[in-house]
């Protein structure tokens, strides 16, 4: 059963204070398989739970001041799962982009893909491109779903579109710096991650955002995915509002 959106089309969320806000949040949705088995369940309703987890997070999102959030729905290293668990994370993709796109765009969503989806398969590959196009002029909230996606994968995708322009002669080497870079990955035009949100209690990164990632402060909650809701969300965003950022430098006194 849908959760309703009603928040957002209300614009009833409180202003977040900008010089704490975290204004691009990823998230690590850790512990679907986990969740599942505890309750003697197989782990794709671990994933199915997920999934809900999501519409909460998505609708909580605005009211702690994000604008950007990126969820790691399925990596390129993903694929080395036993084929039944692939196929159904695949199948809940595409339900994903056809039962909530209409939701999500009346909310004012924009969903937005990371990864490599010229190389997924049909009909994710379609589904994912309808959904971005239908979505596009939204500018409530942004929504990445990281899909096929890695974090090195990325930079070789950078570096290699970089190459391309070399070759042509429309780049000139001196011309690279980490803006330029910053152009040729996926989240072309959006904000670093301020904070990245592990869920089930591992403490690594797992090729997520590894570039975009450089200065985020992580928050590791023991919370499974599917139990994660906006009260979980708004604790993660406490936690960032009492951090000390310093990008290498000093605090001013
Ligand atoms: C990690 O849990 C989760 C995934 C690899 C898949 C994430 C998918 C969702 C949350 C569903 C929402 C996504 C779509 C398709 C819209 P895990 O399986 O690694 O859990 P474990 O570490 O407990 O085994």
């Amino acid at each position: 059963m849908a959760l309703s959106l009603s928040k957002f089309m209300t614009g009833n969320t409180q202003p977040v204070p900008s010089a704490k806000r975290a204004r691009h949040v990823g998230i690590i949705m850790d512990g679907n398989g986990r969740w599942a088995t505890r309750r003697g369940m197989p782990r794709s309703m671990g994933h199915r739970a997920g999934v809900e987890a999501l519409r909460r997070t998505i609708e909580a999102a605005p009211s702690v001041g994000i604008e950007v959030l990126t969820v790691f729905a399925f990596s390129t290293e993903n694929w080395k799962r036993p084929k039944p668990e692939v196929d159904f994370i695949m199948n809940l993709l595409v339900e994903y982009c056809r039962r909530e796109i209409d939701k999500l765009n009346e909310a004012g969503v924009r969903l937005n893909a990371l990864g490599r989806i010229d190389e997924m398969p049909e009909p994710q590959r379609s589904e994912i491109r309808r959904a971005v196009e239908l979505t596009a002029g939204n500018d409530r909230l942004t929504v990445n779903l990281a899909v096929n996606y890695g974090g090195r994968a990325e930079l070789v995708d950078a570096f290699k579109a970089m190459a391309v322009k070399l070759q042509a002669g429309e780049l000139d080497p001196s011309a690279i710096d980490e803006a330029l870079l910053g152009e040729h990955l996926y989240t072309k035009g959006l904000p670093d991650i301020d904070m990245v949100i592990r869920t089930a209690g591992e403490m690594r990164l797992s090729n997520f955002l590894l570039w975009q990632s450089s200065y985020s402060e992580i928050y590791v909650s023991d919370i499974a995915w599917p139990d994660f809701n906006g009260e979980h969300l708004a604790r993660a965003l406490e936690s960032f509002g009492r951090r000390e950022r310093r990008f290498g430098g000093l605090v001013e006194e």
